[in-house]
């Protein structure tokens, strides 16, 4: 039997987020500059790479997968890696295969993603506005992610919709956005903006809208209950009591949840990052590509884990952005 993975803060890594892309239809103007330079195509991991990878971890006591990038649903043959993991789902070794997804590509991929057993999606969407979806995302169509949130449903994928709270762009849809919600039976989760990279012209603290006033103006429509649950991932939840909805907080800024913090990511190029909100990294493809055996990419997995820092340093208190790491979101998924 494997000894689990244990960081040096005690925590246990049952979490484990995998960007198998860098690339998006989408450019989310708080999450990339218009002009990207992607990777190279040669430098990723082969979808063989990706699962030998990901069944290490999952040996080594995984129990969550999460698949992100970029955007996951734009890799070519993505469904080949879903349906490799499937197995691991089935002997019960992982508990939950789920990606996170800008929705674009659902209405194509929803029904392979339920056989390949995903139950639950999570699609980031801002506003439910035409014009300011496209202004947001640059790129993105509202209709085409609409139809593939709709084509999600009907294949029996529950839908989690995560939003990024910010500041004079989605603070007048709160409502809009919870009632859309509660209508169609979905979980929504609030985001607060992270310093990820340099996107141009930024104004992170003019974007930062904290979850503790956007909760407090919720309150002022509904009754908020907090909530004990929890899905191994950071949000916390409250239920409002006039809908029955359950509404989540990501909170980096206002509030800290990084001493629960049990995941580590995995980029497209095989790079470790132990922490989203820090750019300490260690490569794990020259392990995994050095031996036909697991035995040295285990090592280098422990190695970095023994090495994960005890949390982000993102802070705007004091009217600057501390903590800034250099890396785009699309790196390392999120
Ligand atoms: P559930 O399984 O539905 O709870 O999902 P999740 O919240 O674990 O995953 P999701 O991809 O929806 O995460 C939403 C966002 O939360 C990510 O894109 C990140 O922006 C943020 N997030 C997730 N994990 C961390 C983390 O460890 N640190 C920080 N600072 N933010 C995180
Ligand atoms: N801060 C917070 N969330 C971000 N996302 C992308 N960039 C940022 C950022 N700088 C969100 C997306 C999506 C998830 C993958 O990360 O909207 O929900
Ligand atoms: Fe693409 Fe997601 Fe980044 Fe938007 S947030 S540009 S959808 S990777």
């Amino acid at each position: 039997m494997n000894t689990p993975l244990i960081d040096p803060f005690a925590r246990a890594i049952r979490y484990l987020r995998v960007s198998v892309t860098d690339r998006c239809d989408f450019r989310c103007v708080y999450c990339m500059s218009e002009s990207m330079t992607f990777l190279p195509k040669k430098d990723l991991l082969t979808l063989e790479e990706l699962d030998r990878m990901c069944s290490t971890f999952i040996r080594l006591g995984v129990k969550k997968l999460r698949i992100t990038g970029g955007e996951p649903l734009v890799r070519r043959d993505i469904m080949t890696f879903f349906r490799a993991m499937t197995q691991h789902l089935d002997t019960g070794d992982l508990d939950e295969m789920t990606l996170t997804t800008n929705g674009s590509q659902l209405a194509k991929y929803a029904d392979d993603l339920f056989a390949a057993g995903v139950r639950r999606v999570n699609v980031s969407l801002d506003t439910l506005n035409d014009d300011k979806f496209a202004r947001i995302t640059r790129w993105g169509r509202l209709p085409q992610v609409l139809r593939g949130i709709e084509a999600a449903q009907k294949a029996g994928l529950r839908v989690k919709i995560n939003t990024v709270a910010l500041k004079g762009f989605n603070e007048d849809e709160l409502f809009t956005l919870t009632d859309w919600c509660a209508r169609h039976n979905m979980d929504l989760t609030f985001i607060e903006v992270m310093p990820m990279g340099d996107i141009g012209n930024e104004d992170r603290i003019g974007q930062y809208w904290s979850l503790k006033d956007l909760q407090a103006q919720l309150a002022t429509r509904f009754t908020v209950a907090d909530l004990p649950d929890n899905t191994g991932g950071p949000a916390r939840y409250v239920r409002l009591k006039e809908t029955g909805q359950r509404i989540g907080f990501i909170t980096p800024l206002s509030h800290n949840f990084c001493e629960s913090c049990n995941r580590v990511r995995i980029t497209c190029t095989g790079e470790i990052y132990t922490c989203l909100g820090q750019d300490g990294h260690a490569d794990l493809r020259a392990p995994l590509r050095s031996s036909e055996s697991d035995a040295t990419l285990e090592n280098a997995i422990r190695a970095a884990i023994a090495l994960k820092p005890k949390g982000h340093d993102f802070d705007y208190s004091r009217q600057t952005v501390d903590g800034r790491v250099n890396r785009h979101m699309n790196h390392t998924g999120g």
